[in-house]
Protein backbone atom coordinates (compact mmCIF):
# COMPACT_ATOMS: atom_id res chain seq x y z
CA UNK A 1 0.00 0.00 0.00
CA UNK A 2 1.33 3.44 -0.75
CA UNK A 3 1.00 6.07 1.67
CA UNK A 4 -2.54 7.73 0.51
CA UNK A 5 -3.23 11.19 2.22
CA UNK A 6 -6.55 12.71 2.29
CA UNK A 7 -7.17 16.21 2.86
CA UNK A 8 -9.31 17.46 5.38
CA UNK A 9 -10.79 21.37 5.22
CA UNK A 10 -12.68 23.24 8.05
CA UNK A 11 -13.24 26.57 8.37
CA UNK A 12 -10.39 26.07 11.82
CA UNK A 13 -7.52 24.25 9.96
CA UNK A 14 -6.77 22.64 6.70
CA UNK A 15 -4.43 18.96 7.34
CA UNK A 16 -3.91 15.79 5.63
CA UNK A 17 -4.84 12.43 6.87
CA UNK A 18 -2.28 9.69 5.98
CA UNK A 19 -2.45 6.13 5.74
CA UNK A 20 0.28 4.25 5.08
CA UNK A 21 2.22 1.15 5.80
CA UNK A 22 4.52 0.61 8.70
CA UNK A 23 3.99 1.56 11.63
CA UNK A 24 5.35 5.26 12.74
CA UNK A 25 8.45 5.40 10.49
CA UNK A 26 7.21 8.53 7.99
CA UNK A 27 5.97 10.69 10.85
CA UNK A 28 9.55 10.40 12.46
CA UNK A 29 10.58 11.93 9.73
CA UNK A 30 7.72 14.44 10.11
CA UNK A 31 8.44 15.29 13.27
CA UNK A 32 12.54 15.63 12.47
CA UNK A 33 11.54 18.21 9.46
CA UNK A 34 9.27 20.11 11.12
CA UNK A 35 11.70 20.48 13.83
CA UNK A 36 8.58 20.12 16.60
CA UNK A 37 9.52 19.56 20.30
CA UNK A 38 6.98 16.77 20.74
CA UNK A 39 5.65 14.81 23.81
CA UNK A 40 3.83 11.39 23.62
CA UNK A 41 0.47 9.81 25.13
CA UNK A 42 0.72 6.69 23.76
CA UNK A 43 -1.73 4.06 24.87
CA UNK A 44 -0.60 1.23 27.06
CA UNK A 45 -1.40 -1.89 24.98
CA UNK A 46 0.22 -0.30 21.47
CA UNK A 47 2.98 0.53 24.15
CA UNK A 48 3.25 -3.33 24.81
CA UNK A 49 2.77 -4.75 21.43
CA UNK A 50 4.85 -1.84 19.67
CA UNK A 51 7.08 -0.97 22.18
CA UNK A 52 10.71 -0.85 19.80
CA UNK A 53 8.73 1.41 17.33
CA UNK A 54 7.35 3.63 19.84
CA UNK A 55 10.77 3.94 21.97
CA UNK A 56 12.29 5.24 18.05
CA UNK A 57 9.38 7.43 17.59
CA UNK A 58 9.74 9.33 21.30
CA UNK A 59 13.66 9.32 21.37
CA UNK A 60 13.49 6.81 24.38
CA UNK A 61 16.77 5.18 22.94
CA UNK A 62 18.35 8.37 22.81
CA UNK A 63 17.70 9.20 26.18
CA UNK A 64 14.72 12.01 25.98
CA UNK A 65 11.88 10.98 27.88
CA UNK A 66 8.45 12.84 26.92
CA UNK A 67 6.41 10.17 27.00
CA UNK A 68 3.32 9.46 28.94
CA UNK A 69 1.07 6.00 28.92
CA UNK A 70 -1.92 5.79 29.85
CA UNK A 71 -4.60 2.25 29.91
CA UNK A 72 -7.70 3.34 28.03
CA UNK A 73 -11.41 2.69 29.19
CA UNK A 74 -14.61 4.77 28.92
CA UNK A 75 -14.42 4.90 33.06
CA UNK A 76 -11.04 6.46 32.68
CA UNK A 77 -12.26 8.90 30.01
CA UNK A 78 -12.56 11.31 32.91
CA UNK A 79 -11.37 14.81 33.69
CA UNK A 80 -8.82 13.20 36.35
CA UNK A 81 -6.61 11.65 32.89
CA UNK A 82 -6.81 15.13 31.64
CA UNK A 83 -5.63 16.36 35.05
CA UNK A 84 -2.84 14.04 34.30
CA UNK A 85 -1.84 14.81 30.84
CA UNK A 86 -2.43 18.83 31.48
CA UNK A 87 0.39 18.12 34.34
CA UNK A 88 2.16 15.75 32.53
CA UNK A 89 3.39 18.29 29.84
CA UNK A 90 3.28 20.95 32.46
CA UNK A 91 5.68 18.67 34.96
CA UNK A 92 7.96 18.46 31.49
CA UNK A 93 7.79 22.00 30.14
CA UNK A 94 5.67 21.82 27.43
CA UNK A 95 5.09 25.39 26.11
CA UNK A 96 2.63 26.97 23.15
CA UNK A 97 5.34 25.38 20.42
CA UNK A 98 5.10 22.24 22.22
CA UNK A 99 3.12 19.44 19.83
CA UNK A 100 1.02 16.05 21.80
CA UNK A 101 1.40 13.50 19.07
CA UNK A 102 -1.06 10.96 20.43
CA UNK A 103 -1.24 7.29 19.98
CA UNK A 104 -4.04 5.00 20.57
CA UNK A 105 -7.63 4.41 20.05
CA UNK A 106 -10.26 6.44 20.61
CA UNK A 107 -11.04 7.10 24.26
CA UNK A 108 -7.15 8.13 24.35
CA UNK A 109 -7.17 10.49 21.25
CA UNK A 110 -10.43 11.94 22.70
CA UNK A 111 -8.51 12.78 25.79
CA UNK A 112 -5.54 13.47 24.78
CA UNK A 113 -6.83 15.86 22.00
CA UNK A 114 -9.09 17.35 24.93
CA UNK A 115 -6.07 18.02 27.01
CA UNK A 116 -4.10 19.53 24.22
CA UNK A 117 -7.00 21.37 23.18
CA UNK A 118 -7.20 23.85 26.64
CA UNK A 119 -3.01 23.31 28.03
CA UNK A 120 -2.15 27.01 27.55
CA UNK A 121 -5.04 27.32 25.51
CA UNK A 122 -4.31 25.02 23.02
CA UNK A 123 -1.02 23.45 21.93
CA UNK A 124 -1.13 21.30 18.23
CA UNK A 125 -1.59 17.96 18.46
CA UNK A 126 -1.16 14.84 15.82
CA UNK A 127 -2.97 12.05 16.16
CA UNK A 128 -1.84 8.22 15.74
CA UNK A 129 -5.02 6.38 15.65
CA UNK A 130 -4.16 2.66 16.50
CA UNK A 131 -7.75 0.56 16.18
CA UNK A 132 -10.03 0.68 13.31
CA UNK A 133 -12.92 3.00 14.73
CA UNK A 134 -9.79 5.55 15.64
CA UNK A 135 -8.93 5.23 12.20
CA UNK A 136 -11.85 5.56 10.08
CA UNK A 137 -13.76 8.11 12.49
CA UNK A 138 -12.65 9.53 15.85
CA UNK A 139 -9.25 10.40 14.88
CA UNK A 140 -10.66 13.00 12.17
CA UNK A 141 -12.92 15.66 12.52
CA UNK A 142 -11.53 17.60 15.89
CA UNK A 143 -14.16 16.54 18.19
CA UNK A 144 -12.18 15.86 21.12
CA UNK A 145 -13.65 14.95 24.98
CA UNK A 146 -14.37 13.11 28.12
CA UNK A 147 -17.55 11.38 29.86
CA UNK A 148 -18.90 14.01 33.00
CA UNK A 149 -21.66 12.96 35.20
CA UNK A 150 -22.24 9.96 33.83
CA UNK A 151 -22.79 11.30 30.30
CA UNK A 152 -20.85 10.30 27.45
CA UNK A 153 -18.59 12.82 25.66
CA UNK A 154 -20.33 15.34 27.97
CA UNK A 155 -17.34 18.20 27.91
CA UNK A 156 -14.87 18.75 25.23
CA UNK A 157 -13.78 21.62 22.44
CA UNK A 158 -13.77 21.38 18.53
CA UNK A 159 -10.09 21.73 17.99
CA UNK A 160 -8.94 20.25 14.48
CA UNK A 161 -5.60 17.92 14.63
CA UNK A 162 -2.05 19.30 13.08
CA UNK A 163 -2.02 15.94 10.91
CA UNK A 164 -3.32 12.27 11.50
CA UNK A 165 -1.04 9.53 10.95
CA UNK A 166 -2.39 5.73 10.77
CA UNK A 167 0.38 2.91 9.97
CA UNK A 168 -1.73 0.12 8.54
CA UNK A 169 0.47 -2.47 10.53
CA UNK A 170 -0.21 -1.09 14.20
CA UNK A 171 -3.75 -2.65 13.33
CA UNK A 172 -2.16 -5.94 12.74
CA UNK A 173 -2.07 -6.54 17.08
CA UNK A 174 -6.11 -5.48 17.30
CA UNK A 175 -8.34 -8.33 19.08
CA UNK A 176 -11.04 -9.41 17.10
CA UNK A 177 -13.53 -7.81 19.64
CA UNK A 178 -12.01 -4.27 18.46
CA UNK A 179 -12.26 -5.12 14.75
CA UNK A 180 -16.06 -6.02 15.12
CA UNK A 181 -16.10 -2.70 17.31
CA UNK A 182 -14.54 -0.61 14.23
CA UNK A 183 -16.94 -2.48 11.44
CA UNK A 184 -19.95 -0.44 13.83
CA UNK A 185 -18.71 2.97 12.67
CA UNK A 186 -18.17 1.40 8.81
CA UNK A 187 -21.43 -0.28 8.75
CA UNK A 188 -22.63 3.04 9.55
CA UNK A 189 -20.98 5.05 6.47
CA UNK A 190 -22.52 2.21 4.37
CA UNK A 191 -26.07 3.51 5.44
CA UNK A 192 -24.30 7.42 5.23
CA UNK A 193 -23.48 6.87 1.85
CA UNK A 194 -24.62 6.01 -1.13
CA UNK A 195 -25.84 2.63 -2.43
CA UNK A 196 -22.53 1.79 -4.34
CA UNK A 197 -20.45 2.06 -1.13
CA UNK A 198 -23.20 0.27 0.87
CA UNK A 199 -22.54 -2.49 -1.55
CA UNK A 200 -19.14 -2.63 -1.38
CA UNK A 201 -19.25 -2.53 2.72
CA UNK A 202 -21.80 -5.71 1.87
CA UNK A 203 -19.17 -7.56 -0.25
CA UNK A 204 -15.77 -6.66 1.89
CA UNK A 205 -17.60 -9.17 4.25
CA UNK A 206 -17.49 -11.93 2.12
CA UNK A 207 -13.86 -11.60 1.11
CA UNK A 208 -10.99 -13.24 2.34
CA UNK A 209 -7.24 -13.10 2.62
CA UNK A 210 -5.47 -10.55 0.61
CA UNK A 211 -8.39 -9.02 -1.86
CA UNK A 212 -10.43 -8.53 2.08
CA UNK A 213 -7.08 -6.54 3.48
CA UNK A 214 -6.46 -4.67 0.01
CA UNK A 215 -10.17 -4.02 0.03
CA UNK A 216 -10.52 -3.07 3.70
CA UNK A 217 -7.39 -0.11 2.69
CA UNK A 218 -9.69 1.43 0.60
CA UNK A 219 -12.50 1.29 2.12
CA UNK A 220 -10.87 2.98 5.29
CA UNK A 221 -9.69 5.84 2.81
CA UNK A 222 -13.17 6.45 1.41
CA UNK A 223 -14.42 6.33 5.14
CA UNK A 224 -12.28 9.18 5.94
CA UNK A 225 -12.89 11.11 2.63
CA UNK A 226 -17.19 11.02 3.45
CA UNK A 227 -16.19 12.05 6.80
CA UNK A 228 -13.89 14.61 5.69
CA UNK A 229 -16.20 16.03 3.31
CA UNK A 230 -18.85 16.27 5.84
CA UNK A 231 -16.74 17.58 8.60
CA UNK A 232 -15.83 20.44 5.63
CA UNK A 233 -19.62 21.16 5.32
CA UNK A 234 -20.13 21.53 8.93
CA UNK A 235 -17.23 21.73 11.67
CA UNK A 236 -19.33 22.81 14.95
CA UNK A 237 -21.91 19.77 14.36
CA UNK A 238 -25.02 22.53 13.64
CA UNK A 239 -26.36 20.76 10.65
CA UNK A 240 -25.46 17.67 8.23
CA UNK A 241 -22.36 16.69 10.88
CA UNK A 242 -25.43 15.64 13.24
CA UNK A 243 -25.75 12.99 10.44
CA UNK A 244 -22.83 11.41 11.84
CA UNK A 245 -24.55 10.80 14.86
CA UNK A 246 -26.54 7.75 12.86
CA UNK A 247 -27.30 5.38 15.45
CA UNK A 248 -25.30 7.21 17.79
CA UNK A 249 -28.40 8.46 20.24
CA UNK A 250 -29.50 4.63 20.95
CA UNK A 251 -25.68 3.69 21.19
CA UNK A 252 -24.84 5.83 24.23
CA UNK A 253 -28.23 4.96 26.36
CA UNK A 254 -26.80 1.55 25.52
CA UNK A 255 -23.56 2.27 26.53
CA UNK A 256 -24.48 3.91 30.03
CA UNK A 257 -27.47 1.28 30.54
CA UNK A 258 -24.68 -1.57 30.29
CA UNK A 259 -22.38 0.81 31.77
CA UNK A 260 -19.95 0.90 29.15
CA UNK A 261 -19.58 -3.53 28.65
CA UNK A 262 -20.99 -2.86 25.41
CA UNK A 263 -17.64 -1.44 23.05
CA UNK A 264 -18.61 1.68 21.29
CA UNK A 265 -18.64 -0.06 18.08
CA UNK A 266 -21.03 -2.47 18.83
CA UNK A 267 -23.28 -0.27 20.43
CA UNK A 268 -23.05 1.94 17.64
CA UNK A 269 -24.29 -1.33 15.31
CA UNK A 270 -26.81 -2.28 17.72
CA UNK A 271 -27.74 1.68 17.63
CA UNK A 272 -28.14 1.57 13.85
CA UNK A 273 -30.56 -1.09 13.92
CA UNK A 274 -32.74 0.69 16.22
CA UNK A 275 -32.73 3.54 14.28
CA UNK A 276 -33.49 1.75 11.18
CA UNK A 277 -36.23 0.00 13.16
CA UNK A 278 -37.13 3.56 14.25
CA UNK A 279 -37.69 4.79 10.46
CA UNK A 280 -39.54 1.70 9.82
CA UNK A 281 -42.12 3.08 12.67
CA UNK A 282 -42.43 6.52 11.29
CA UNK A 283 -43.21 5.16 7.90
CA UNK A 284 -39.78 6.65 6.19
CA UNK A 285 -38.24 3.38 5.59
CA UNK A 286 -39.87 -0.10 3.93
CA UNK A 287 -39.07 -3.35 5.79
CA UNK A 288 -37.59 -4.63 2.71
CA UNK A 289 -34.48 -1.72 3.41
CA UNK A 290 -34.75 -1.94 6.94
CA UNK A 291 -33.95 -6.02 6.17
CA UNK A 292 -31.12 -5.42 4.16
CA UNK A 293 -29.34 -2.61 5.92
CA UNK A 294 -29.54 -4.89 9.19
CA UNK A 295 -28.03 -7.66 7.21
CA UNK A 296 -24.87 -5.37 7.38
CA UNK A 297 -25.37 -5.03 11.36
CA UNK A 298 -25.70 -8.60 12.20
CA UNK A 299 -22.02 -8.91 10.21
CA UNK A 300 -21.12 -7.52 13.78
CA UNK A 301 -21.73 -10.22 17.21
CA UNK A 302 -24.13 -8.70 20.17
CA UNK A 303 -23.54 -9.51 23.77
CA UNK A 304 -26.22 -11.22 25.33
CA UNK A 305 -26.97 -8.60 27.43
CA UNK A 306 -28.47 -6.52 24.40
CA UNK A 307 -31.57 -8.77 24.36
CA UNK A 308 -32.26 -7.73 27.69
CA UNK A 309 -32.32 -3.85 27.47
CA UNK A 310 -35.36 -1.89 28.86
CA UNK A 311 -36.90 0.10 26.61
CA UNK A 312 -37.81 2.74 29.27
CA UNK A 313 -34.42 3.08 31.02
CA UNK A 314 -32.73 3.78 27.28
CA UNK A 315 -35.60 6.30 26.79
CA UNK A 316 -34.33 8.11 29.83
CA UNK A 317 -31.12 7.90 28.92
CA UNK A 318 -31.43 9.11 25.49
CA UNK A 319 -33.39 11.91 27.48
CA UNK A 320 -30.48 13.07 29.41
CA UNK A 321 -27.47 13.06 25.79
CA UNK A 322 -26.28 15.57 25.16
CA UNK A 323 -27.86 16.32 21.78
CA UNK A 324 -31.25 16.44 23.90
CA UNK A 325 -33.00 19.22 24.80
CA UNK A 326 -36.12 19.99 27.11
CA UNK A 327 -36.51 16.39 27.37
CA UNK A 328 -37.19 16.18 23.58
CA UNK A 329 -35.24 13.59 21.32
CA UNK A 330 -34.30 13.89 18.20
CA UNK A 331 -32.78 11.04 15.79
CA UNK A 332 -31.00 10.76 12.52
CA UNK A 333 -33.40 8.53 10.57
CA UNK A 334 -33.50 6.55 7.35
CA UNK A 335 -35.66 7.46 4.35
CA UNK A 336 -36.51 5.44 1.18
CA UNK A 337 -34.98 6.33 -1.52
CA UNK A 338 -33.43 9.68 -0.11
CA UNK A 339 -30.54 10.48 2.13
CA UNK A 340 -30.75 9.77 5.98
CA UNK A 341 -32.93 12.91 7.95
CA UNK A 342 -31.32 14.45 10.99
CA UNK A 343 -33.24 16.40 14.03
CA UNK A 344 -36.18 14.32 13.50
CA UNK A 345 -38.19 14.63 17.20
CA UNK A 346 -40.15 11.30 18.27
CA UNK A 347 -42.09 10.56 21.05
CA UNK A 348 -41.38 7.66 23.70
CA UNK A 349 -43.87 5.45 22.35
CA UNK A 350 -43.05 5.33 19.44
CA UNK A 351 -39.29 4.69 20.56
CA UNK A 352 -39.93 2.05 22.81
CA UNK A 353 -42.28 0.08 19.66
CA UNK A 354 -38.86 0.75 17.80
CA UNK A 355 -36.41 -0.65 20.33
CA UNK A 356 -38.94 -3.72 21.10
CA UNK A 357 -38.82 -4.60 17.68
CA UNK A 358 -35.11 -4.61 17.55
CA UNK A 359 -34.21 -7.10 20.49
CA UNK A 360 -34.53 -10.17 18.67
CA UNK A 361 -31.91 -9.09 16.39
CA UNK A 362 -29.83 -9.22 19.31
CA UNK A 363 -30.21 -12.69 20.55
N1 LIG B 1 -14.04 12.06 18.61
C1 LIG B 1 -14.86 11.45 17.80
O1 LIG B 1 -15.29 11.99 16.77
C2 LIG B 1 -15.28 10.03 18.10
C3 LIG B 1 -15.95 9.27 17.11
C4 LIG B 1 -16.25 7.94 17.39
C5 LIG B 1 -15.92 7.40 18.62
N2 LIG B 1 -15.30 8.17 19.56
C6 LIG B 1 -14.91 7.60 20.85
O2 LIG B 1 -13.94 6.59 20.64
C7 LIG B 1 -13.94 5.71 21.75
C8 LIG B 1 -13.80 4.28 21.26
O3 LIG B 1 -12.56 4.16 20.61
P1 LIG B 1 -11.92 2.72 20.30
O4 LIG B 1 -12.96 1.84 19.77
O5 LIG B 1 -10.70 2.96 19.51
O6 LIG B 1 -11.61 2.13 21.76
P2 LIG B 1 -10.35 2.23 22.73
O7 LIG B 1 -9.63 3.49 22.61
O8 LIG B 1 -10.84 1.80 24.06
O9 LIG B 1 -9.41 1.06 22.18
C9 LIG B 1 -9.88 -0.25 22.26
C10 LIG B 1 -8.90 -1.21 22.92
O10 LIG B 1 -7.88 -1.55 21.99
C11 LIG B 1 -6.59 -1.35 22.56
N3 LIG B 1 -5.72 -1.01 21.44
C12 LIG B 1 -5.62 0.18 20.81
N4 LIG B 1 -4.81 0.07 19.74
C13 LIG B 1 -4.38 -1.20 19.71
C14 LIG B 1 -3.51 -1.92 18.84
N5 LIG B 1 -2.98 -1.37 17.76
N6 LIG B 1 -3.28 -3.21 19.13
C15 LIG B 1 -3.85 -3.84 20.21
N7 LIG B 1 -4.68 -3.21 21.06
C16 LIG B 1 -4.94 -1.90 20.81
C17 LIG B 1 -6.79 -0.29 23.61
O11 LIG B 1 -5.80 -0.34 24.61
C18 LIG B 1 -8.17 -0.67 24.15
O12 LIG B 1 -8.04 -1.69 25.10
C19 LIG B 1 -15.25 5.95 22.49
O13 LIG B 1 -14.97 6.60 23.73
C20 LIG B 1 -16.02 6.88 21.57
O14 LIG B 1 -16.87 7.74 22.28
C21 LIG B 1 -14.97 9.46 19.32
Amino acid sequence: MTMISIPVETRSASYQVHLHEGAFEPLTSYLEEKGFRAFFLVDAQVYRYHTDGVHDLTGFNKGVFRTLIMKPSEKMKTMASVNRILSFLQDHGADRKSVLVIIGGGIIGDIGSFAASVYMRGIRFIQVPTTLLSVIDSSVGGKTGVNFGGRKNFIGTFTQPESVWSGRSLLMTLPRAEWESGYGEMVKYAFLYDRQFFERVAGFFRLKGSARQEELNSIMAECIAIKARIVAADETETGPRKLLNLGHTFAHAIESATSFKVKHGVAVSAGLICAAELSVVRGMLSRKTADEYISLCREISFPKLLSLIDPAELWKLMQSDKKSSNGEVRFVLLREGEPPAYDIPVNEKIVSQAIKNSLHWFE
